[in-house]
Formats: C-alpha cells, structure tokens, sequence
C-alpha cells in the first residue's frame, strides 16, 4: 500500500495513501473532535465538529471525509474551527436534554465528553425541547428520540454494515427523527436486532433495554448465551458455522472448550437458553439441539485434525474418579503434554453420566464413543480401581492427584418409619438399574424431592412398570429445582406433582409401607446459611399412599479419610478457590465433590478450571484453550430480515409418551437438516456487536 506523508499542526504523519485527515490525524495521535464519524462507516461530514484548515485550499473543511494527500499541510486548531466546532456543538446541544446527571449513558456518551471538550454550560443559541415519547414497545432496545443528534450512524450501521436497512430519517413538523418505514415496529420492519445501531450510538438515544446490561459485564450483556455457559463455548460461532452446514467446524468449536459436546447435546440443563436474547424476541434459540445435531453430523473430525498434544512434560498426574469432571481434566491436562491415569472404582467410566442419567436420556453408545475419543488420545483409565489412599499415588512416582470422585451418596431424612424396608435412596436406585441390576419395586411409588434425580427416579419406575408414581417435595409448581423438560416429559408419562409439601413419617402396616403422611407448606426459603425456611399450614396432615418410598433430597461426596482432605458442610472438599488447590500440597479438587451436586457442563467447567491449576502446578503455563476450528472473520452484512422476528423455535420433538414407558429407548427425536439449518438462523449472531471498532473519547490521545 502507498504510504504518503502529510504534516497536521507542525507535526509530520506518515499514513496509508486514501485515508481521510481525520484517519491520518488520529493515528498520529492528534486528536480533532468528532461525532458523525465512526470508524466501520463511511463519513458523511454531518456533525461539523471535525473541521480543520487545509494551507492554501479557502474556508474550513470537514476532515472526515476530506481525503489526506501528501505534502498536505493541515491546521486542526485555528479561531475559525475553533468557532465552527462549538457553533455546530451549541445547535446539537440545544435540541439534547440539558440534564446528563439523570442519563443512564452519564459518563460513557460522546456527547457529553464532547460537551466537556468544547463548551461551557452555557449555550448562546435557544434550547428547545423535542417532546418525542420514549419508545419502550420494542423488545431488546429503548430509543429515545430527544437525546438524539442526527449524527446518522445508526441509519449507516443499519444499512451499510449489516445491510438490513430498516431505520431511516423521518419528519415530524419540524424535527427530524430515526424511526422505521411507517414507524412500524422493529419486530415488523425486517430488523435483525443485530444491535449495531445502539453500538454505535454516540448519546444514548438507541440503547440496549436497562435489565440486560445490570450488573452484567459488557461481554456478558451482549453476547449472553457464551457467558452463561460454564465452559463459555462459542455459541454464536459455531451457529454460524451450522449456517453454513460446517458441521465438523462447529463441533470442533465446542470441542474448544468440552470433551462431550454430544453428551451435552442431549442432558445438558442448557442455561445460555434461557437468557438467549432471541427469548426476548420471540422465542429463545434451541440451542442445545443445534449442539447435538452438529456433533451427531461431524463427520470430518476437524477437532481431532487439529487437536496438538504438547511434546511430553514428563509429569504424571493421577485423576480419581472418571465422571465429567474427572475425564475433562485428564483429556486437557493429556493435551499439555502430561501423562494422565484416571482410576474409576465401577466397572465403567462415566460417572453419573452413566450411573445416574437414565439411558433413555443418554443413549450409551454415545456416552461410550465420546469416553472413546478420550482414550484414544493416551488417556488411560483403570475401571473397578478404588483409590483409598493418596499417598500410595505419590510413592506410585505421580506428581499431582485431582480428586473428582462426584457427589453419589444419597441421602434419607431422619423421619419415622425411613429405615423401613421399601424405602430406596435415589442414587443406589438409579445405580443399580444403571448397571442392569434388578431392583424390587411396588406399584405405588412416592419419590421425595423435586429436583432432577427425583424426576429420573420417577420415570424410570413407569419405566419398570409402576402404576402410579407421585413426587412430592417442598418447592411450589413454579420452582421446582428440576428443568423444565424433565418436568414436562415426566408429566406426560403419568407422574404426579405433589408441590408444596413437607413429609413427617413413613407410614408402615403388616411390615410393609402404607403411606407417606404430609403437611402442606405455606412457604419455603433459605435462609443467610443456607438453612431451610418451613413453614407449614396448621391441620394440613394427610397421608397419600404408597408402597415403595424413593428419597431424592440430595446427595454427598464419600471421600475416604485415607485421602486426608479437610471438608466443609456437606462433606465438600475444601478448596483454595484461586489455585483449585485443597488442604494437602500437590492435591486437587473438582466436580461435585468440591460444588455439591450441580450439572454435568457446571462439572466439565469445573473440571478445565482444575486442569488449568494443575498444569501450572506442574509448571505448565495453565493455558488449555485450543483453536480447533478455522477463524474467520464473520460475515458483517446480514441482509434485509423480512419475517426474521417471527420465526418460531423448533421445539425439541419426542416420542409418545405410552411408547416411552416400554423401555428404555431414547426419547427424543433427531433434528433433521433442514429445521437444524431453520433455527440456526434465528440467531441474532449477538456477538457481532463485539466486532465494531470500539471508540476512543478525547481523553484517551
Ligand atoms: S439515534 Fe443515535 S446513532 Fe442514530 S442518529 Fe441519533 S444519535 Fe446518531
Ligand atoms: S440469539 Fe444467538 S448469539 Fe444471541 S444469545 Fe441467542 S444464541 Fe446467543
Ligand atoms: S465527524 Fe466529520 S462531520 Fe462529523
């Protein structure tokens, strides 16, 4: 590229041949005020802010769309610009509400920092008021018309960058305002709700809607779904990459950041889905499903291509337990170059993946391939391998042990009647038929609890061929701790809620249960320490029957004293929650027996935080983050968006619920292409907004 070279207020500036004086100025560090210009839009010299003096060219010249050419000699700060700057800042001035205390852009508005720069409070020309409503009736954005400049970049950013072109300058009597063809509403314009307009909005006229930025960092705020998830997988690219039918690109993207994207495809709890900014549109992007397709259709293996094994460190670190947790940690920590041995004490790894999660959740085919690949990449794992002691580890020649051994104990309630035969513990119950055993079960089952494990309890006694299954526990219908799907699909296979209700006894007759007698709650909380909250409604004691009683209200790590570890409530292990690191030197911590009983992608994150803290224990940078996928950069223009905000979720489809309950199958349905490709392209690729070049206010040159 041609370089020229100019000189702005005595100072030479070497710049690129086609740049404008305000680039060249800029560059060089000299500052000229400026409004209308952004750097991803073409100038259009509106806001006459940015004037300057050009030596033997007459009159004052905008200097963002005045093109720099060399041997020029530019003048930023003369009487004359100096007057035409804080003349053109006076008239936008006197159409903008004066008070920028009570503004939620106080502090981060160019205007203002513009005001501070070149103006005093005091205004010669007459201020006038606009008396425009503030538009709140769009999801996502609020604008408000009175604080608005006319500086056109949202119209620019509309148009040239996304190539949407939903807003334009409108007129009303006299003043002119940003709104869409007809003032219809966004959602009926064509508008992609890409965010580029409130982006590059120098005041605050078109902003994000107050509840998505509080108390959330930037990052969080604007691309919520990738900061949401545990692991932060790139969500909005490896939908794009799904766009485009990249299958193998998009799991390698997941791959990224989990060892399991297929697992997760079908059990993850899937909180980027419920702050997915689409949900404020219409419906939240199915998100989880796109995982499971993308991965189910990976056919080239890009991450496995791609996927470097550092050369060998030397360094041997044992993992005890092969759940989540544990198998992510030892797939990362293999990649830093370091040998990893994970022992497992059942016959096979997976942990509660395999031993909790009904297989008609999670088909074992496809839990077994994915702990496959992790094999396959050195990691060794030693099933039916209890570990009793730690130091037998380190005399073994390891130089770190991470201990991810779960949270599998379960638990009763000291309540009368609980030692009763017939009455089971959630995770020995879903144990024992995970593995093929046989268990006794009655007709009437009544599981205690509300979460996820009472819900898997419950179907998988319709499965056995309970006739009536209830699930009683404290929670109202609108908390219950279980996700919506599992609360949803046990419904559909007959089981009953029982919301709101505290149990006293375990009602027994003959030797056999009766009944489990209740009181009704009024309300339930927790209080600072975590303490529950009862209170119940006097008289309410009934009894609902039942011959076989399940308790799912928790569950604890076991950890054996032979490790040595100091644990905190609940049996946790305790942690340093900086260096991962717990009460005995070169001893790690994570999953469950560190967080209590969470999810399985709450598990894999906690498993990456762990490899990372190991490695730099071992002397490693602690740097696990992988590019498995091509990075390119997006596609900025995303085209006219007619019927784009109507498109409805697919919702996940399932079989019917009577050919459910005879057997074991999986439950869902496959997406197929062609919806995959559909719902891919509801997203409002969120993270793009991330990509505009970020504005530099005057105090930074
Ligand atoms: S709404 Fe914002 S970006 Fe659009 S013209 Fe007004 S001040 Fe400029
Ligand atoms: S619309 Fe797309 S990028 Fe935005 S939050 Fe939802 S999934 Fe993420
Ligand atoms: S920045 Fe040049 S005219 Fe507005």
């Amino acid at each position: 590229m041609e370089r020229i070279k100019l000189n702005i207020d005595g100072r030479d500036i070497e710049t690129q041949k086609g740049k404008n004086i305000l680039e060249a100025s800029l560059e060089g560090g000299i500052y000229i005020p400026h409004l209308c210009h952004h750097a991803d839009l073409s100038p259009i010299g509106a806001c006459r802010l940015c004037v300057v003096e050009v030596e033997g060219v007459e009159g004052v010249h905008t200097s963002c769309n005045t093109p720099a050419l060399d041997g020029m000699k530019v003048k930023t700060k003369t009487e004359k610009t100096d007057h035409m700057r804080r003349l053109a800042m006076e008239l936008m001035l006197a159409g903008h509400p004066p008070d920028c205390g009570t503004c939620i852009k106080y502090l981060n508005c160019e205007l203002q920092s513009l005001k501070q720069y070149l103006v005093s409070d005091h205004l010669s020309v007459k201020r006038r008021s606009k008396l425009f409503p503030v538009n709140t009736g769009n999801p996502v954005f609020a604008q408000d018309p009175n604080k608005c400049v006319l500086c056109g970049r949202c119209v620019r950013a509309c148009h040239e960058l996304r190539g949407v072109g939903v807003l334009f300058y409108k007129r009303k009597g006299k003043e002119t305002y940003i709104g869409t063809a007809s003032d219809l509403p966004l959602a009926d314009s064509g508008c992609r709700f890409c965010g580029a307009c409130a982006e590059v909005c120098p005041t605050g006229s078109i902003m994000d809607k107050e509840e998505f930025a509080k108390g959330k960092s930037r990052k969080a705020a604007l691309v919520p779904c990738r900061y949401a998830c545990p692991a932060e997988i790139d969500v909005p690219r490896y939908i794009r990459f799904i766009q485009k039918k990249d299958y193998s690109a998009a799991t390698a993207i997941i791959k990224e950041k989990v060892p399991f994207p297929k697992v997760l495809g079908y059990v993850c709890d899937h909180p980027c889905e419920s702050v997915c900014r689409r949900g404020e549109i219409n419906q939240s992007i199915s998100i989880r499903n796109l995982k499971r397709y993308a991965a189910e259709h990976d056919e080239e293996k890009l991450w496995e291509k791609n996927s470097n094994k550092k050369p060998s460190t030397g360094k041997k670190v044992a993992i005890i337990g092969a759940g989540p947790a544990g198998l992510t940690a030892a797939y990362y920590l293999l990649n830093q170059g370091h040998t990893v041995a994970v022992f497992e004490s059942m016959p096979l790894a997976g942990g509660m993946m395999r031993y909790g999660i009904p297989e008609y959740r999670l088909p074992r085919d496809i839990l077994d391939s994915e702990i496959r690949d992790i094999e396959k990449r050195g990691v060794e794992i030693k099933t039916n391998t209890r570990v009793e002691s730690i130091d037998k580890l380190f005399e073994q020649g390891y130089d770190a042990v991470l201990v991810t051994v779960g949270a599998h104990k379960g638990q009763k309630l000291s309540i009368p009647g609980a030692d009763n035969e017939g009455v089971l513990i959630s995770l020995d119950f879903l144990r024992d038929i995970n593995s093929g055993k046989k268990v006794k079960l009655g007709r009437k089952i009544m599981v205690l609890g509300g979460g996820n494990v009472a819900f898997d309890c419950a179907r998988v006694a319709r499965r056995l061929g309970a006739e009536q299954v209830n699930i009683a526990c404290l929670e109202c219908r609108t908390d219950l701790p279980a996700a919506c799907d599992e609360v949803k699909q046990g419904e559909e296979e007959g089981i009953l809620i029982n919301p709101s209700k505290t149990f006293t006894q375990i009602l027994c007759q003959n030797g056999k249960i009766a009944g489990v007698e209740f009181l009704d709650v009024e309300s339930f909380s927790f209080d600072e320490d975590k303490n529950p909250q009862i209170e119940v409604i006097e008289n309410s004691q009934h009894v609902l029957e039942a011959d076989t009683v399940i308790f799912a209200v928790g569950q604890r790590p076991e950890i054996p004293d032979g490790f040595g570890l100091v644990t905190a409530a609940n049996n946790l292990i305790e942690l340093d929650s900086y260096t991962f690191s717990t009460s005995r030197e070169g001893v790690f911590a994570a999953g469950d027996a560190v967080i209590g009983t969470a999810s399985v992608i709450k598990a894999i994150a906690s498993g990456r935080k762990a490899a990372i803290a190991v490695d730099q224990f071992l002397e490693g940078r602690g740097d696990i983050d992988e590019k498995l996928a091509p990075v390119s950069e997006p596609q900025k223009c995303l085209g006219p968006g007619e019927g784009f905000a109507s498109m409805s979720r697919c919702e996940e489809s399932c079989m019917l619920p009577e050919e459910r309950l005879q057997s074991f199958c999986k439950v869902v349905h496959d997406m197929d292409e062609e919806t995959a490709d559909y719902e891919s392209k509801r997203c409002l690729q969120c993270d793009l907004r991330l990509k505009i070049t970020p504005v530099k206010f005057w105090a930074s040159y």
